[in-house]
């Protein structure tokens, strides 16, 4: 099946020079034993006053961060932030099976999200503040969401990254998470089809063999 999708995206791309074709590769990650939490960080819920102070911090035009905020006013409020005195170091969304309905309703990249299970978090938009990067930073808050994570009751997280972010990529492995599929993007330019991207979720177990694939759309209802 992942072959079939590569195929597509092949032939896709040379049917229009108004096609566009995008990959992330998704992880999971179990947190029913997870080591306990790094002493040097305390993660703050995300609060309503501390959105406000982001949307007008210097890096609120960086994709992850401004994609965080989009879906704070999406409805999506649980996010988890590590302070350092005022400064932010770090924060990441945690979306669960209550956000389903709402993920549902995103304008435009709800086919990006299909249903979360109960028991399963997802955590997107990872966002390291750029003074504090290089320093194990991201690293030390997923930990400690790890521990968050449990004590909500979850049994596993998952988390998508796209395929050309070599960075995090590489955060992923060195904190073991899983490669568990992709979900392959595929946008034409044309009218008529405009706005109605189509998502392919291609799962595979964990040993790397396929299982399935799924198509969402963001029209989708
Ligand atoms: C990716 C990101 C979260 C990493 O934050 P960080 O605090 O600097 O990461 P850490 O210091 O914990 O790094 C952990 C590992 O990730 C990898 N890594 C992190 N930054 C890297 C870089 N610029 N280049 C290559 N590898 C990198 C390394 O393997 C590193 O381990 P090492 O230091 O032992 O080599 C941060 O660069 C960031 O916020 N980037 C922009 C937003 C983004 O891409 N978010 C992810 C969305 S899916």
């Amino acid at each position: 099946m992942v072959g079939l999708v590569a195929d597509f995206a092949g032939t896709f791309s040379r049917l229009s020079k108004s096609a566009s074709c995008s990959e992330w590769v998704c992880y999971t990650i179990s947190v029913k034993a997870p080591q306990d939490p790094p002493q040097e960080v305390e993660l703050q819920p995300v609060t309503e006053q501390m959105i406000i102070s982001l949307q007008t911090h210097a890096e609120s035009n960086e994709n992850q961060l401004k994609s965080g905020l989009r879906f704070w006013q999406n409805g999506m409020h649980q996010a988890y932030i590590w302070m350092e005195g005022k400064e932010p170091l770090c924060i990441q969304w945690l979306l669960t099976s209550k956000d389903n309905e709402k993920l549902r309703g995103l304008p435009g990249w709800a086919g990006m999200y299909p249903p979360i299970d109960d028991e399963v978090g997802q955590v997107e938009n990872l966002y390291a503040f750029k003074a504090a990067r290089g320093r194990g930073v991201a690293t030390i808050f997923e930990k400690a969401l790890f521990c968050e994570a449990k004590k909500l009751g979850l049994s596993r997280l998952i988390t998508h990254v796209h395929q050309g972010n070599e960075a995090t990529h590489k955060w992923a492995r060195k904190l073991r998470w899983q490669r568990c599929g992709t979900i392959t993007l595929f946008g034409l330019d044309i009218r008529k089809l405009r706005g109605h991207p189509i998502y392919i979720h291609s799962k595979q177990n964990l040993r790397g063999d396929p299982v399935f694939t799924d198509r969402f759309s963001a029209s989708d209802k």
